[in-house]
């Protein structure tokens, strides 16, 4: 009798926009310094899109490069899921505008708002669909335009964020032990207002930028990204010392490095972008595991924890036997 049907990651992408905007760019219009950004986040540069890149555009490239490192043809997609806060349009959804852009004329595509935690939220969303037997192969995308979404004059929130895309195929029929092993989903709505979009389409007297109070999110990050981390590893019967490779949402080096510290691994164990991306919120940790993957740090077999935490508040993480 065959066992349950799992998934594994077979393929990943990513794309960073064009344009690079570095600290020193943004102390030449706002009131701050490479300093100041460097020593509180570990920020030095991040990419802003320009031109014809969208949320869209970016997310369909990364997908391409998922789908041809699996050598997957797009014809065989089951479904499309895009995490993001920034679709180009209110709808259609980004995933079936990628449905479009990659000649899919099957399957299912749509969104999924979970802010910072979208990626994770997606992958969680895909691994079921496969283990339910809906879909075989998945795209699970992260692209978001941060950009549109600050207020640029705004010093303690524009120099965080940039923009980009990052994007895995998952596929049924992993072995026992390889795969997706578990996901690890919360929300709590009591602080969405430490971290939010004031407003959004039609809502009149809005802004429509993002708001954080900085030291809040910081705070419930370090708490509730340690309890995700070790419900993953409780989940599996494992420790720290098990752990590969932790790629996280590349928020903060900062919050990185306090979940290194806590699993006892040295730093080379932890896959870091958010010095030259920035957080770029839902694509952070597919972006981070495209450029691992693709410079052959994670390899087949390696056991790679992810987690994020972002906007809701939305809070996860996500074990995975590449
Ligand atoms: N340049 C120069 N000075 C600045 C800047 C800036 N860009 N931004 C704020 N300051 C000033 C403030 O005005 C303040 O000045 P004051 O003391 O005269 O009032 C001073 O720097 C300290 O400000 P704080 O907000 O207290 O700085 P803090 O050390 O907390 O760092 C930061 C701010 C980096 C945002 C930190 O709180 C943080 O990383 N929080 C986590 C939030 C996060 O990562 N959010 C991303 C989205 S959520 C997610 O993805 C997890």
């Amino acid at each position: 009798m065959s066992g349950p049907i799992r998934a594994r990651l077979t393929g990943v992408g990513g794309y960073l926009p064009r344009t690079v905007v570095t600290n020193d760019d943004l102390a030449q219009k706002i009131d701050t310094s490479d300093e100041w950004i460097r020593t509180r986040t570990g920020i030095t540069q991040r990419h802003i899109v320009s031109g014809d890149e969208t949320t869209a555009s970016m997310a369909a490239e990364a997908a391409r490069q998922a789908l041809e490192q699996a050598g997957v043809n797009a014809d065989d997609v089951d479904a499309i899921l895009v995490a993001t806060s920034t679709p180009d349009q209110v709808f259609p959804a980004v995933a079936t505008q990628v449905q479009a852009l990659l000649g899919i004329t099957r399957g299912f595509g749509f969104d999924i708002s979970a802010a910072c935690s979208g990626f994770v939220y997606a992958l969680a969303s895909a691994n079921s669909f496969i283990q339910s037997g809906l879909a075989k192969k998945v795209l699970v995308i992260g692209s978001e335009v941060f950009s549109r979404l600050l207020d640029w004059n705004d010093r303690t929130t524009c120099v965080l964020f940039g923009d980009g895309a990052g994007a895995v195929l998952l596929e049924a029929g992993a072995e026992d032990g390889e795969g997706v092993l578990s996901t690890h989903l919360h929300s709590d709505g009591r602080s969405g207002d430490i971290l939010y979009v004031d407003g959004a389409v039609g809502c009149a007297g809005t802004t429509q930028h993002l708001k954080m109070l900085g030291r809040e999110v910081f705070r419930h990050a370090v708490v509730k990204l340690s309890q995700a981390v070790d419900e993953a590893l409780e989940a599996n019967n494992l420790t720290g010392q098990d752990i590969q490779w932790l790629v996280p949402h590349q928020a903060n080096l900062r919050i990185i490095d306090g979940m290194a510290k806590k699993l006892a691994l040295p730093s080379d164990r932890v896959v870091v972008t958010v010095d030259r991306h920035a957080n770029t919120s839902a694509a952070s940790i597919p972006l981070a595991l495209n450029e691992a993957v693709r410079d052959g740090r994670i390899q087949k077999g390696d056991l790679v924890l992810m987690e994020a935490l972002g906007g809701g508040l939305t809070w996860g993480s996500a074990l995975v036997r590449m």
